[in-house]
């Protein structure tokens, strides 16, 4: 298949990458700035790719041409809110950077590939876990993050059931916990992760998973939710 994965030069896109290059999918790798890992992989680079610039979607859209893609993984993520514990502590204008990252740039994303799909294609978003639907989070804080997660997940319901009539089947999917810079920054920062980063699966095994996840995808299971215990909540 024919795949393309945002945030792909470390963490959990290059792993997506990682994982389908190895079974011999082509993909189209799309980041910010490539690093001398994903340039080790044999796929093709997209450079330049910002999702919360304007810009970008402009640039992703000439890369592609009229190139005919099955998957796009929409993973760019960030997590700046996860040191803010308390509504007084919350920085809003981290709020709004997660917002414009997490939110606003996988519609971009979106909007910028959809000429390119078609019916049989596949949009995946990843989202973080049940916690963003929970009425009684077992913890508290990452305003930011855990706001604009739940946005993803109401961006994917809402596309999944615009786009079915088109033959596109869309899926939300929560990784679960990956060793990837964003766990350890979080780690760090002092929030109680469910595993140590060293216990938590590496960026090519959670790839592979994400793939598994994907080939199974449906458009009768359109708008489907994934957590991290392949759970489906919704
Ligand atoms: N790790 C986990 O346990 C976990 C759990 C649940 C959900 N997730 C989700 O999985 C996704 C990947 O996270 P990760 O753990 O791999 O985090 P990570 O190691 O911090 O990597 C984040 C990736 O997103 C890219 N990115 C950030 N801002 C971007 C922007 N404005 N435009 C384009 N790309 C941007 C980064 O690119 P640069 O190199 O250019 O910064 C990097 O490739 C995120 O959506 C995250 O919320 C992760």
């Amino acid at each position: 298949m024919r795949i393309l994965v945002t945030g792909s030069a470390r963490g959990l896109g290059l792993g997506i990458c990682t994982a389908a290059a190895k079974r011999g999918d082509e993909v189209i790798a799309a980041c910010r700035k490539s690093t001398a890992e994903l340039r080790a992989l044999a796929v093709r680079v997209v450079e330049g790719i910002d999702v919360a610039e304007e810009s970008s979607l402009q640039r992703l859209r000439d890369a592609l041409g009229a190139e005919p893609l099955d998957t796009v993984v929409c993973n760019a993520g960030i997590n700046v809110s996860c040191s803010s514990r308390s509504i007084d502590e919350l920085d809003l204008g981290a709020l709004a950077k997660e917002y414009g990252v997490n939110a606003v740039g996988t519609a971009r994303t979106v909007q910028a590939v959809l000429p390119n799909l078609g019916k049989g294609s596949k949009v995946i978003l990843i989202t973080t876990s049940g916690e963003t639907l929970r009425r009684n989070p077992s913890r508290g804080g990452s305003y930011g993050y855990r706001m604009s997660k739940a946005g993803i997940n109401q961006f994917g319901f809402l596309l999944a059931s615009e786009i079915r009539p088109r033959g596109i089947a869309v899926r939300i999917i929560s990784p679960g916990p990956v060793d990837t810079d964003m766990t350890r920054i979080i780690g760090g920062a002092g929030v109680v992760l469910a595993r140590a980063p060293g216990q938590m699966p590496d960026i090519v095994t959670a790839g592979r998973k994400v793939l598994g996840q994907i080939d199974e995808l449906t458009l009768e299971d359109t708008g489907s939710w994934i957590d991290q215990a392949d759970k489906r909540w919704a």
